[in-house]
């Protein structure tokens, strides 16, 4: 079954955005964009972050695409909503091990980061690689699946 992706940036992660929306659309992926629609700085990454990984974590969207300057700020964010595995990756072998042990089901990208392969090239590994399903991999998400439970209760 196809896969239907959220995305979202910052300010900062604004261009690459739209950068990539061109790249889903060409390959055929559904998507939708939770902005920011715009380059005004006022445009923060925990929104955005926040909105994204919303979409995946109530099972409307299979995977998320989070983009701020460094990728750093809206995988923090993204981070903090039950169910998600954000992952930075800046090149294929990143992308690649992100799915294949961690699941990371939001992939955070940064537009202010060089990277040495194309971005259609991290953007394809990522989507087309599956969890490997292996029972190492499953005991350490399911570890973490166990320390989001054990703080759901903390007052911040
Ligand atoms: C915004 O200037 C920048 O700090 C933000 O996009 C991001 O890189 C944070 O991690």
């Amino acid at each position: 079954m196809a896969l239907k992706i959220a995305i979202g940036s910052d300010h900062a992660g604004f261009e690459l955005k739209e950068e990539i929306k061109k790249i889903l659309k060409e390959k055929g992926y559904e998507f939708t964009d939770f902005g920011a629609k715009s380059l005004d700085p006022q445009d923060d990454y925990p929104e955005y972050g926040k909105k994204v990984a919303e979409a995946v974590s109530s099972g409307k969207y299979d995977r998320g695409i989070a983009i701020c300057g460094t990728g750093i700020g809206i995988s923090i964010a993204a981070n903090k909503v039950p169910n998600i595995r954000a992952s930075v990756a800046y090149n294929t072998e990143m992308a690649k091990i992100s799915r294949l042990h961690n699941d990371a089901n939001v992939l955070a990208l940064g537009g202010r980061v060089k990277t040495q392969e194309p971005i259609s090239d991290i953007l394809t590994v990522w989507l087309e690689t599956p969890f490997s399903g292996d029972e190492r991999h499953k005991r350490r998400i399911n570890q973490i699946k166990e320390i989001e439970k054990s703080k759901s209760d903390v007052k911040c």
